[in-house]
């Protein structure tokens, strides 16, 4: 895809995301690898109202090249394509459920939800979750590098989820699936409920491997 196609990619999807509720407010940020840098939202944009040929271009320093100046995120976006190169696309959201889930005490940072259905394990798989640190600081961009190459998916506790994929697409759905997952745990809290074996996991991760 030329830069181009991936600008308007980006701002279709930020629509789409606004548009069903899973972004609000400025809250949320896209970035997509190019060649020789990376295509990042702009700070304080609305997923819903963005400008294609205003999305900030940087250099392969992370250096803003041209357009808005980037996400306060860029640096933790760019943590997450250096532990995981194979990476071509990050998304971080404030998506409710995800954001409740990542409230609660008690949780297994190395892996944040029981495996409840196959596509939380295809999608999310071991979902780590980071310390708290305010949104865009230098210890969150560090907290995020130690567990990114263990980890696709990550939440940040008290903030949201920020998922790597394969491409812009691999990486929505893979957000989407861990906030359908954050809803279906709260709504299991208290309930019997029966998880996938552990043997039925190791299935998914043998056909299916992320
Ligand atoms: P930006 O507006 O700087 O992208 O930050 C939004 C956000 O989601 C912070 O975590």
């Amino acid at each position: 895809m030329n830069e181009n196609t991936l600008r308007e990619q980006i701002s279709l999807i930020g629509k789409s995301l606004y548009d069903r509720g899973l972004a609000h407010g400025s809250a949320g940020n896209i970035s997509v690898k190019l060649a020789d840098g990376w295509l990042m939202t702009p700070t304080s944009s609305s997923m819903g109202r963005l400008d294609p040929a205003r999305i900030s271009r940087l250099d392969a320093n992370g250096s803003l090249v041209s357009g808005d100046k980037p996400s306060k995120e860029t640096f933790l976006h760019i943590a997450m394509y250096r532990e995981r190169p194979t990476s071509g696309a990050v998304v971080h959201l404030h998506s409710v459920h995800s954001v409740a889930v990542s409230c609660l005490d008690g949780l297994d940072p190395q892996d944040v939800f029981p495996p409840i259905t196959a596509y939380a394990v295809m999608q999310v798989g071991k979902l780590a979750l980071v310390p708290y640190y305010p949104p865009g600081d230098e210890s969150l961009v560090e907290a995020v590098r130690k567990v990114a190459g263990k980890h696709h998916a990550v939440l940040l506790a008290n903030h949201g989820p920020v998922v790597a994929g394969s491409s812009l697409d691999a990486a929505v759905n893979a957000i989407e699936e861990l906030e359908q997952t954050a809803q279906l745990h709260l709504l299991l809290q208290g309930r019997p409920t029966r998880l996938l074996t552990p043997a039925q996991v190791a299935e998914l991760n043998r056909r299916f491997p992320n």
